[in-house]
């Protein structure tokens, strides 16, 4: 049977796929069956300084089996309020990864400190929801603020830190440079993409908030070009997200350059059992495929690239 174990931003992970922030991390106990239910490790839901309701409903729309469209505004119970849940999902001997979203690089800073008091073994930092005033890619969209923000992390807590980055900009690549000019253990890419949904007969958005952002099967190949992009500049390990749903989609990740994976919206289709498909899965696909364990696949699509122009161009008949 191939390994599937993964060294990725000092984590030993027992696999390459974790459980994504946002789906699932309500609680410690979920928290806890994501990782009973084989998940290489889990984050947490994006936590703030302070309490937030998040937006009012709807907040979710989704599209038949290839997406799906959600504003929630960050809600969450604050740091003080998560605490208990993380000793929870530490208790269960869970890899547990801490996300965590503020307005500027001292309020990451602070929630640094604190989610390394409340023991998480890594932290990632959203620098990317699409839609939250103040928040994501209001603070991660240029080079210098990302910079900034993992280098005062970097400073407040010796927890490897991993940077979200947003697919919602011309160069995303740069982002994660930025990231790992800053100290970042490793990049995750992507977040969602921003969208919007219409209501024709009530003629209006249909989430409360209007736009939010798109996740599923339907982002997976512009993930891909995003951690293709983001491996080619950086030397600190990617985490790929979007739109894995099977082993095959999580090999063309880590055959582009991720280390690891994060599973969100399949969890929310098809339940948190997914994690336990994938992995037995991949191991099958690996062995299939000769390749001896994930670490080995790691990237071996990169080697014999050739660039798409210079196939597409090159005469008939040409090597
Ligand atoms: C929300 C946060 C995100 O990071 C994201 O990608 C989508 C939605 C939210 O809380 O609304």
């Amino acid at each position: 049977m191939a390994d599937l174990g993964v060294r990725c931003a000092g984590l030993e992970l027992r696999n390459p796929f974790l459980l994504a922030s946002g789906i699932w991390g309500e609680t410690g106990a979920s928290l806890a069956g994501a990782w009973r239910a084989g998940a290489g490790g889990v984050i947490t839901k994006s936590i703030g300084a302070g309490p937030r309701p998040g937006y009012p409903n709807p907040t979710v729309e989704t599209y038949e089996r290839w997406g799906m469209l959600n504003a929630m505004g960050l809600p969450n119970p604050g740091m003080e309020g998560y605490r208990a849940e993380i000793a929870a999902a530490l208790a269960s001997g869970a890899t547990v990864i801490g996300s965590v979203f503020a307005g500027d690089a001292d309020g990451f800073a602070d929630l640094a400190r604190r989610m390394g008091a409340a023991g998480v073994h890594a932290l990632e930092l959203n620098l990317s929801c699409p839609h939250a005033e103040g928040f994501g890619t209001e603070v991660g969209s240029d080079p210098a603020d990302v910079e900034a923000i993992v280098r005062a992390v970097r400073a407040a807590t010796d927890l490897p830190v991993i940077a979200k980055i947003t697919p919602n900009s011309a160069d995303p690549a740069a982002l994660a440079a930025a990231a790992e000019r800053g100290g970042a253990a490793a990049v995750s890419a992507i977040n969602t993409l921003r969208g919007l949904a219409i209501d024709v007969r009530l003629r209006r958005p249909i989430l409360a908030h209007g736009l939010g952002g798109l996740s599923g099967a339907a982002i997976k190949p512009v993930g891909l070009a995003c951690v293709w992009q983001i491996a080619e500049r950086v030397s600190v390990p990617v985490i790929g997200v979007g739109g894995i749903r099977s082993a095959e989609d999580a090999l063309e990740y880590v055959m582009a350059g991720a280390t690891a994976v994060e599973v969100g919206t399949a969890v929310a289709f098809e339940g948190i059992d997914v994690f336990g498909r994938l992995a037995s899965g991949l191991s099958r696909l690996l062995d299939d495929l000769g390749i001896p364990s994930a670490r080995a696949a790691i990237g071996s699509a990169r080697s014999s690239a050739v660039p798409t122009e210079t196939r597409r161009n090159a005469p008939p008949g040409s090597p």
